[in-house]
């Protein structure tokens, strides 16, 4: 019967073949206590319209600073997400390295997270998944909020950088010139899905100096 299937398949003509569709890529997203809810909220928002699977974990303190520094609720945030677990599940999905997924965003992560990360301690659904992604040699990108940063978080961040960890502090890129907020966010959640090869296109890319030069010569 193998054999029949291995002939079949090598004598298929490629026109013969049904493609497949393209795997949906599938991203766990992980908010936590540090400020800066609205970066979280936002990577939901692209990432849907990406058509990218999310599965979503929020820690206890990002419910608060959800409440506190936006004007969504924790269950709209929720509603973002394809799937949705609490924080404390740890026979959730993502908390094992046989479920497949292309990575792992924790936007924003604070110092806590961090250190559980960096030590490999898997008291919660977060950290424990952030542990899968480094064991499973997957893509996990730390958006650490914190200001100033002590030596022990220098310390994390380089132990989980080491391990194969992408820290992404939200820092502003003020070169952009921005006339909002929101488009400092946009630009910082489009350089975050880069590192997941997700283009947002929702925000300009850096491209030498010729826009500005061509700027000054029409004011000129
Ligand atoms: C309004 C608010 C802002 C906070 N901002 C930060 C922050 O930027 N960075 C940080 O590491 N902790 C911050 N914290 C403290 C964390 O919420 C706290 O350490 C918490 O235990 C983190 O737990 P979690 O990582 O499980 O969410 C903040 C707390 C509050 C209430």
């Amino acid at each position: 019967m193998f054999d029949s299937l291995l002939r079949t398949s090598i004598t298929t003509p490629p026109s013969e073949q049904v493609p497949t569709a393209p795997r949906r890529k599938k991203i766990v997203v992980a908010m936590t206590g540090a400020t800066g809810a609205l970066l979280g909220i936002r990577v939901l928002i692209a990432l849907r319209r990406l058509n990218v699977e999310t599965h979503l974990v929020l820690s206890k303190w990002a419910e608060a600073t959800i409440k506190y520094e936006t004007d969504y609720h924790p269950s709209n945030v929720k509603a973002l997400a394809d799937h949705v677990y609490a924080v404390n599940d740890m026979a959730a999905p993502v908390a094992s390295g046989s479920f497949r997924t292309d990575g792992m965003l924790v936007v924003p992560c604070s110092m806590k997270t961090l250190a559980a990360i960096s030590c490999g301690f898997c008291d919660d659904l977060i950290a424990r998944t952030a542990d899968v992604m480094l064991k499973e040699r997957r893509r996990l990108v730390l958006v650490t909020r914190e200001t100033p940063l002590s030596d022990i978080h220098l310390r994390n961040m380089l132990a989980v950088s080491q391990s194969g960890a992408v820290i992404f502090p939200p820092v502003p890129a003020l070169y952009i010139k921005p006339a909002s907020v929101e488009e400092l966010i946009d630009q910082s959640v489009g350089r975050m899905l880069d590192l997941f090869d997700l283009d947002t296109g929702e925000f300009e890319r850096w491209n030498g100096w010729g826009k500005d030069k061509e700027k000054e010569k029409e004011k000129a």
